[in-house]
């Protein structure tokens, strides 16, 4: 049987990914450059400094890739990359590359969607299992979002984020907390460090947040409210303890906890309500297919927040999946993956030689 392989390049934030996967979904390469490190010492991401990086990484990235997948390049049946959304200034790195090696090597491009790729992940384990349609909750540093999901290029929306999305919440909180000021954070996203903080809390339900939009007949999310109580109830313990400038209150687990139950409860308050919808006698959104869950994007990393998922999707007879840990953050095989998507779905129609059209955004 004829096996393809796809060159992915992920480059539309701070992680410069590339890898290679064939049509039967097997990683036969996978190179992460993270450039948490730096970043974090200024706080947050600068867009022309993270476009330095991935330029300076790039190159070594694609020729490790190759080296550990043990292929020629002209093995490869086509590029896909990253063109939106993203940091435009990031997305130009992997796009301007591809579109350099594809020209060169006279090999096709596929632009894939960022979320559709995390979207479409939990399928490379296991396509037959994973059909379409499937409802999907996506949650990252950059989204959150509800979609039905019926192929590559194929997906409606049902609610999504009005301000933050819950890992930009947490990876400000977090920053806000100084837990990267702690040895054993310094160099996780804070989602991360959150999680594993709340493992240590001692009084778990010393915390409590209002349910955002409680109220809302709709698949809305918001977590500005959660935020700003955050930085708030942080405030008034940094005052009670006089907590010095470069400290962490003494009662972070605690903290942790309840924030983590407060965004749990939402996404699980707000999923809820899609499967509702979707599954209603006179919607049957499912059609025919197993009524199925999943969760993507760096925040289904999270234990926590995926078992109490699993646990709603159960209540309503509803399969629920999430990609491997590592393939739920940022990285090349998700984007490798979309771009064999596209080709197990509509053939080499897909496949594009008319470089300079394909643009960022
Ligand atoms: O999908 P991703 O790698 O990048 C975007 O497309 O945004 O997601 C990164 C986000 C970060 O905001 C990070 O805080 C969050 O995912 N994250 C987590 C965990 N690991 C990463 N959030 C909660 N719990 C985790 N274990
Ligand atoms: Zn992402």
């Amino acid at each position: 049987r004829h096996l393809s392989y796809v060159l992915g390049i992920e480059t539309s934030c701070d992680d410069t990914g590339l890898a290679i996967v064939d049509t039967d979904g097997r990683v036969h390469a996978n190179v992460l450059e993270s450039q948490q490190e730096f970043h974090t010492r200024y706080g947050g991401i600068i867009p022309p400094r993270a476009q330095d990086l991935h330029r300076a990484r790039i190159e070594s990235a694609y020729d490790r890739c190759l080296a550990e997948a043990q292929l020629q390049p002209d093995q490869l049946t086509a590029i896909a990359v990253t063109t939106r959304p993203g940091l435009p200034l990031s997305l130009l790195v992997g796009l301007r590359f591809a579109r350099h090696l594809a020209r060169r090597l006279k090999k096709p491009l596929l632009p894939v969607h960022h979320m559709e790729a995390h979207a479409l992940q939990a399928r490379m384990e296991q396509p037959a299992t994973i059909s379409f349609p499937f409802l999907c909750l996506l949650v990252s540093g950059g989204h959150c979002q509800l979609v039905m999901v019926r192929g590559p290029g194929r997906l409606s929306l049902l609610g999504q984020t009005l301000d933050d999305a819950p890992g930009e919440a947490f990876d400000k909180i977090a920053r806000r907390l100084r837990l990267h000021v702690l040895p054993q954070y310094r160099l996780w996203n804070g989602g991360r460090a959150i999680e594993h903080a709340a493992r240590l809390a001692s009084q778990p339900l010393a915390y409590e947040f209002p349910l955002p939009l409680a109220q809302q007949r709709n698949c809305h999310f918001s977590f500005a409210g959660i935020k700003n109580n955050s930085f708030r109830a942080i405030r008034a313990r940094e005052r009670m303890e006089e907590t010095p400038p470069d400290g962490v209150i003494s009662n972070y687990g605690d903290f942790c906890a309840g924030l983590l139950r407060a965004c749990s409860r939402h996404l699980m308050h707000r999923t809820q309500r899609a499967l509702e919808y979707c599954l209603q006698p006179n919607v049957q959104l499912f059609g025919d297919a197993p009524p199925t869950l999943v969760v993507s994007g760096g925040v289904a990393n999270n234990d926590a927040i995926y078992a109490n998922m699993e646990h709603l999707a159960k209540q309503y007879n509803c399969r629920s999946f999430r990609p491997a840990k590592r393939y739920c953050s940022d990285n090349g095989v998700m984007i490798a993956w979309h771009g064999v998507e596209q080709l197990l779905q509509a053939g080499e129609s897909c496949l594009r030689f008319d470089y300079d059209s394909i643009d960022v955004q």
